[in-house]
């Protein structure tokens, strides 16, 4: 059995359904991120497996104890909320060490570890400081400090790096990351950073609606979306539509339209690979629609390629180039990798190529007929 387990964890506020139903299973030591859009539904779930919130419907278990009836203190998880409420009489290094007493942890052994929590947090300079004196994200970090000085059997954070710097935020999730290697904490982290979620989640939780869209390894989700809110929501997507003109097999031809047909853009997909088999049951004739991100569309010589596309606007992002481009599909956005060659030029005629292995088929959208 899993380590922390909900079952059909429902939560409704009057007649919102805040969170619709879910089904969730953690191993010991995972950390599993809740990733979706705001309003979803992410700080609720996070509020109820603490205790915080009761459950409207379901059942939540915590190594084979039923604890969805318990109270908040006597489930002994560590906990970061999005507003991270210090106490704001005590200390950077009495904030942190509240916990501990709490525990009857005697105070040498306290000491210790509330300087070496500031430590991973890099507060170790401020312990005397009082909250009203810190900045938000120096707050934020003391809030992460509190939660892991316990080391709790499972840690809760919500959007625990909100307030810091990208700079900062990197450096704070290696830590995270290592922390949590280190003491084996399972810990579920809300996030609506995608970029967070991926890097540092053994598996990420895609959430719209109440509902769980996706449960997958960060690598999954983003290769193999299955749904077009997944392949929207993680990293960019264009989403192409098209027609099913053959079938042999695993091999399913797809035309992109009747011009595209002409210049010889039928896109080939094989479905090998697919998850859970997506390209069964379709057949010549449906509609679908299909997915390819960014990074893997490759910019080429006008009349080269599987389509032209005219650049109508650029962005620099340091190590890439983003384009946007028109084209007969729709616009198309396109990621390049910055090697320090002359990029394309805002209304430069281009050839846009790809391979066909890169297109992913989204299952929901395919319509019979
Ligand atoms: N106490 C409450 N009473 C009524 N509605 C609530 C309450 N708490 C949350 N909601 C609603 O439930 C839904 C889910 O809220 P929740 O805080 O879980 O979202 P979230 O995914 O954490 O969003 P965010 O990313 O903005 O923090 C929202 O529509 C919210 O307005
Ligand atoms: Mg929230």
């Amino acid at each position: 059995m899993s380590f922390l387990t909900l079952t059909d964890v429902s939560k409704s506020f009057g007649d919102l359904h805040a969170v619709a139903g879910i089904n969730l299973s953690v191993e010991k030591g995972e950390f599993v991120s809740l990733l979706g859009p705001s309003g979803c539904g992410k700080t609720t779930t996070l509020q109820m497996i603490a205790g915080f919130i009761e459950t409207t419907r379901g059942r939540i278990t915590l190594d084979g104890r039923d604890i969805t009836h318990t109270k908040p203190n006597r489930r002994g998880l560590g906990i970061v909320f999005q507003s991270y409420a210090l106490f704001p009489h005590m200390s950077v290094a009495q904030n942190v060490s509240f916990g501990l007493e709490m525990r009857g942890v005697d105070k040498a052994e306290r000491n210790h570890r509330v300087r070496e929590a500031l430590a991973l947090v890099r507060l170790d300079s401020l312990a005397h400081r009082f909250p009203r004196e810190l900045s938000g994200g120096q707050r934020q970090r003391v809030a992460i400090a509190r939660a892991i000085v316990i080391a709790p059997p499972v840690l809760l954070l919500d959007e625990p790096m909100s307030n810091l710097d990208a700079k900062l935020r990197e450096d704070m999730q290696f830590e995270l990351r290592a922390i949590q290697r280190k003491i084996g904490t399972t810990t579920i982290m809300v996030t609506h950073d995608q970029s967070e979620a991926l890097s540092i989640s053994d598996r990420v939780v895609v959430m719209e609606a109440g509902r769980i869209t996706q449960i997958d390894t960060p690598y999954r989700a983003y290769e193999r979306p299955e749904n077009r809110f997944v392949s929207q929501f993680i990293g960019k997507a264009n989403m192409l539509a098209g027609t099913v003109v053959a079938r042999d097999g695993d091999a399913i031809r797809i035309d992109l339209g009747q011009d595209l047909a002409q210049t010889g853009s039928i896109a080939q997909l094989s479905s090998r690979g697919q998850g859970q088999g997506h390209a069964h049951g379709i057949d010549v004739g449906d509609a679908v629609t299909l997915c390819i991100r960014p990074e893997k569309l490759r910019l080429c010589a006008p009349g080269e390629g599987r389509l032209s596309g005219n650049v109508t606007s650029r962005f620099f992002l340091g190590s890439q180039w983003l384009y946007r481009l028109d084209s007969r599909v729709g616009e198309m956005l396109v990621c390049c990798q910055n090697e320090g060659n002359e990029p394309f030029s805002e209304g430069a005629q281009v050839g846009i190529d790809w391979h066909a292995d890169s297109l992913r088929l989204i299952a929901e959208e395919r319509a019979h007929g």
